[in-house]
């Protein structure tokens, strides 16, 4: 899969694309990440990529003549891309639209700067997305949580089962998970992690993942469809409390 980032900013990315799990599958060649400096796409002496908006008012807006240049020469070399603008006033970012995403083959985004990027440049822009209700001071760092996210359901970048595990993706929070040491200042690991009882294990994790997605976010568990397990699970649950309560 291949991502091309449109940018203002190159050099932001740097790091990115060298470190951790999105650096591995870019060595691996399961994914690729071009950056493409906005400024090559100007015709001007000054590379200039803003100007004032027409009407009046604060701020400068990005022209379209540069996105558009970059458009062709990319649709030329590459074929016709999924085109993202990063924007407040997209469509709110989630897991499942990094899933959707990460069906798509080539994907280009348009990091946004400025107090916006000119109309006419949304004839060119599939989908806008907002990584959550503030204001960046640019769409890079959108970009950057966009890969991520997206770059983890590519077949062979994360592990297919711990996908299968991680929060969100059942619609519940993650369980809490322990390592070594078995005792660290006075706190325990669970007993019940160290029964090598897989069935009781499964249910217990079930039970704490169930417990924090009610205290920390009810509007996921008020959504989530409740199999036999999860049920067994609250029951279990709601027998501590009471046992607790006494
Ligand atoms: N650019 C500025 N703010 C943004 C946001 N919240 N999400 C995506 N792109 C942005």
């Amino acid at each position: 899969m291949r991502f091309a980032v449109v940018t203002i900013f190159p050099e932001i990315f740097e790091a990115f694309k060298k470190i951790g799990v999105v650096g591995q599958a870019i060595r691996d060649g399961i994914l690729e990440i071009l950056i493409f400096n906005l400024r090559d796409f100007t015709t001007d002496k000054h590379r200039v990529v803003d100007d004032y908006q027409y009407g009046g008012g604060p701020g400068m807006v990005m022209k379209p003549e540069p996105f558009y240049r970059f458009y062709d020469f990319y649709t030329e070399k590459f074929g016709k891309p999924h085109v993202i603008l990063t924007s407040p006033q997209g469509d709110r970012f989630s897991n499942e639209k990094a899933l959707e995403l990460s069906k798509h083959e080539n994907i280009v985004i348009f990091c946004g700067r400025y107090e916006g990027i000119d109309e006419r440049v949304m004839d060119i822009v599939d989908e806008e997305i907002s990584i959550g209700d503030y204001v960046l001071t640019g769409g890079e760092l959108a970009a950057m949580v966009i890969i991520d996210a997206t770059s983890r359901f590519i077949p062979g970048v994360v592990d297919e089962e711990s996908l299968k595990r991680e929060s969100f993706m059942d619609g519940i929070l993650d369980h809490p998970v322990y390592t070594r040491p078995r005792s660290f200042r006075g706190k325990n690991v669970p007993e019940v992690l160290l029964s090598g009882d897989h069935k009781k294990i499964e249910l217990w994790r079930r039970k704490e993942a169930l417990k924090k997605t009610i205290l920390k976010r009810p509007d996921l568990f008020m959504k989530k469809d409740l199999d036999e397990i999860d049920k067994k699970a609250l029951m279990q649950l709601v027998k501590e409390l009471m046992k607790d309560a006494q």
